[in-house]
């Protein structure tokens, strides 16, 4: 998508030094700084501390690391521990464990001479393979788009809430949530985006709204406890959220706050999705229950980051000193408040037997 009408992958592969490049999304809105991967521990940290984030992108950033550690040693050891560094960055999405598991086992099934060209190649049609399935839950979305079109009274435009960021940084092109907004709004749909700001590292604020403002999508940024009162009025047309972990029963894991804006969707009758690749879904999991929580560290909550008036990037404290804070950083959405699931194989009810049809 672009940044001031440049066009941008969230990473990918420098093409004249053939480096492994990635934008720095701690640093956005204020500064876009792109960064080099040198190695697999660079990469385990740019996952761990969330230089990258958002399930399908950490699960391509963990192949890119694989071919970083390749590059270093093709043995079956360094596949091992590659493998458990990356794999352990992060607990709850689950595309993370997706992608090292494919590329490890892949590696595994060839010889050593050929993993360090073979592991780049595939982390590099890994990136591709998620911006088609993008695409693909894009067109799905914007078909529900359109329907909601059509039962619309009068001209205003359609009304999505979303939370958090699932954009296009959140993957590696076009997001899974905002996949649908830019599709139908490419088809000439009027289309207003509710962006909640996602306290506590404001990955609303911050990326979604940035990532609207420089794609000219409208919108506005609302404090998380907003979406209730605006849907409420009347004022929310559908809500439509990414997911890290989606289980065989149709429980949606997502960002912490995810399960207030179900229940409220629910409430006042309005349509829930969850936009994600299917490889989101894990199929041995039945149920949310089972799902790790990641706990982050209480800093987050503690402190926010923001640009001073002189443009000066700076970190405060909100709470007196000896405040102690809890940071879980997901919640699940039970499937009974979940519309429908947007796929790139389809719509499908958030429910066993339609996901048991998607799995291979
Ligand atoms: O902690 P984050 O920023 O990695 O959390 C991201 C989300 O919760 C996204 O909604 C989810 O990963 C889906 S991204 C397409």
């Amino acid at each position: 998508m672009f940044i001031c009408g440049k066009q941008y992958r969230s990473i990918w592969v420098d093409q004249k030094s053939n480096k492994i490049k990635l934008i720095d999304q701690r640093k956005l809105p204020h500064v876009v700084e792109i960064i080099t991967l040198n190695s697999l521990q660079e990469t385990v940290r740019a996952i761990k501390d969330m230089y990258v984030r958002g399930a399908p992108l950490i699960g391509v950033t963990a192949a890119f690391g694989f071919s970083l550690a390749m590059k270093q040693d093709t043995s079956v050891n360094s596949i091992n521990i590659a493998y458990e560094q990356l794999i352990n960055a992060r607990p709850t999405a689950v595309n993370l464990a997706w992608a090292c598991q494919r590329v490890a086992k892949k590696l595994q099934e060839i010889p050593a001479s050929d993993r360090k060209d073979f592991s780049l190649t595939l982390a590099n049609e890994m990136a591709d393979e998620d911006v088609e399935t993008n695409r693909k839950i894009g067109e799905n979305g914007a078909d529900l788009i359109k329907k909601i079109v059509n039962n619309k009274a009068g001209s205003s435009p359609v009304r999505i809430l979303t939370h958090c960021n699932a954009g296009w940084l959140a993957t590696v092109d076009r997001g899974t949530a905002t996949a649908p907004i830019y599709e139908a709004s490419e088809l000439g749909i009027d289309i207003f985006v509710w962006v909640d700001e996602t306290r506590p590292r404001n990955q609303g604020a911050s990326l979604t709204a940035w990532e609207l403002f420089h794609n000219k999508i409208n919108n506005k940024l609302i404090v998380d406890n907003a979406g209730g009162h605006l849907m409420q009025k009347g004022l929310v047309d559908a809500v439509i959220v990414g997911s890290d972990r989606t289980t065989v029963n149709g429980d949606v894991c997502n960002k912490i706050g995810t399960y207030l804006k179900a229940l409220a969707a629910w409430d006042n009758n309005i349509p829930f999705y969850a936009a994600l690749p299917t490889t989101t879904i894990d199929f041995d999991l039945e149920n949310g229950s089972e799902i790790p929580i990641e706990e982050r560290g209480e800093d987050e909550v503690l402190m926010v980051t923001g640009k001073t008036d002189l443009g000066k990037l700076e970190k405060v404290k909100v709470t007196l000193d000896g405040i102690n804070a809890s940071n879980p950083a997901f919640d699940v959405t039970p499937s009974k408040y979940v519309t429908g699931l947007i796929t790139e194989k389809g719509v499908i009810g958030a429910n066993r037997n339609s996901i048991l049809t998607l799995k291979k």
